[in-house]
């Protein structure tokens, strides 16, 4: 039985089940009619692209490429802006140079991008000085302010959230497809106020050396080398607010099955992993490869469990396993589920995220993680994977081009009084340039380590 041909489901048979972490809206003729306008709109991305990126998956899960998926804990509307959305490109394409270099394999570049507009939260409502609010869930459905107004959820930033999305994924696909992207001029990614960082130095000698081994290879053979030119980005986000994803799940002509055209990637959330839950009902139905947070929560038998009902046909390339656990309980926890994922002889990506089982908060209330834990988390699943000659195949992260001060320490040394100077997210913390590109070079090493071993 194929994904295609599952029995009962159709792309809303999620209804029938439990569903979380969705918002009430008042007026549900209103909601009605914006997600019938928005299953009239044409789809973001194509079958062809997100077919591409399951085999491209596959071979990242053999060791054959290296996933780097990355971007903003939750977009905002008011970020889709050129400035905002090159500078998030450029050190996207930074790091990829950075593991390229590490790894010598393919880099897959995917964007938390065009479409990471809802949020799961822990609480329905919030309460401040006695007056009690819906809880901001991300722009799709509500603003961020703390008035009632912002907060009511309202379907029409539904709309607002797909066509930023498309107006995203519009100016990425200007830029990846050639002239800014181009491998020959590096230089188009430099970030202005990032030239005196610390690894700004190592960075352009590495870029140096990459392009004159470009221009070296073109000299010997007399042509261009194919798609130096071009880069592929793809994008993703979770698949948490099922009529958004419901009404951009369509059929395509000369393909079986259904495909969600809004996103190349949709993950699940570790807050709606229930295998008899809405979320995984509507994942099951769709051909995208998908993503399965993991936490230090889950039970080994719940995940294998979940992965033969997400993935019946062990297609190559469906699953990627996005492992989140903390430093402090990484050590106890990824062995056990690794073993378990072996023993039931499933395949499946290894993907580490360092970042959201590493949040704290201090004793201002301000939300934040240590790059060290980080870092640690990260240097935890890649040595797990090497004693169990197991492959970690890419990281996810949360990440900015915006010189913010969200996470503490990293080579800024940045200390909690610096993060009242440039916190800008509204829920999660984000590396900021230089704390991403010192991560990125650290991974590379472990690649280069491993590649001289
Ligand atoms: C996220 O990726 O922003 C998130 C909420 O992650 P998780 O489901 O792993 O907590
Ligand atoms: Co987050």
């Amino acid at each position: 039985m194929s994904n295609a041909t599952l029995n009962n489901w159709t792309p809303s048979s999620w209804r029938k089940k439990q569903v979380l972490q969705q918002p009430t809206y008042p007026d549900q003729d209103k909601l009605q009619d914006a997600v019938s306008r928005l299953g009239q709109l044409p789809p973001l991305v194509t079958s062809w692209e997100i077919e591409s990126l399951k085999d491209q998956l596959a071979e990242a899960a053999r060791g054959k490429a290296f996933l780097l998926q990355a971007g903003d804990c939750s977009e905002s509307l008011d970020d889709c802006e050129p400035d905002a959305l090159v500078r998030n490109l450029k050190v996207l394409m930074q790091m990829s140079f950075v593991l390229i270099y590490g790894s010598l394999s393919k880099v897959i570049r995917v964007g938390r991008i065009a479409g990471q507009y809802a949020k799961p939260r822990s609480n329905d409502k919030e309460t401040r000085d006695g007056l009690t609010l819906d809880v901001y869930r991300g722009d799709l459905v509500n603003r961020s302010p703390f008035t009632e107004g912002d907060r009511i959820p309202d379907p029409e930033l539904l709309l607002r959230g797909y066509e930023r999305a498309a107006l995203t994924l519009n100016f990425i696909r200007g830029l990846t497809a050639g002239g800014f992207a181009d491998m020959h001029h590096p230089e188009n990614w430099d970030l202005d106020f990032a030239s005196d960082s610390p690894r700004a130095d190592q960075y352009h000698e590495m870029v140096n050396s990459i392009t004159s081994s470009l221009r070296f290879m073109e000299a010997v053979m007399g042509a261009s080398i194919r798609q130096s030119d071009s880069v592929e980005v793809f994008t993703s986000h979770e698949a948490l607010h099922l009529e958004y994803e419901q009404a951009q799940t369509r059929r395509v002509p000369r393909r079986d099955g259904w495909y969600n055209m809004s996103t190349h990637l949709p993950w699940l959330g570790y807050r709606t992993r229930d295998v008899n839950g809405a979320h995984v009902e509507y994942l099951k139905g769709i051909c995208n490869p998908v993503g399965i947070k993991v936490g230090p929560k889950f039970d080994p038998d719940e995940l294998v469990n979940l992965i033969k009902v997400l993935n019946p046909n062990s297609e190559p390339g469906r699953i990627t396993l996005i492992h989140r656990y903390g430093a402090d309980e990484v050590a106890d926890k990824l062995p056990i589920i690794i073993d378990a994922v072996q023993t039931a002889e499933l395949d499946v990506l290894h993907c580490c995220d360092p970042m959201h089982g590493n949040t704290f908060s201090t004793k201002t209330g301000i939300k934040t993680r240590s790059f060290d834990k980080i870092s640690s988390e990260l240097e935890s699943q890649f040595k797990i994977h090497e004693s169990k000659g197991t492959i970690l195949g890419g990281v996810h992260l949360e990440l900015t081009g915006d010189n913010v001060t969200e996470c503490i320490g990293g080579v800024g040394n940045l200390g909690e009084p610096d993060l009242e100077r440039a916190y800008k997210s509204a829920v999660d913390p984000r590396l900021n340039y230089e704390q991403a590109m010192e991560m990125a070079f650290s991974i590379a090493d472990h690649m280069k380590s491993k590649r001289n071993d």
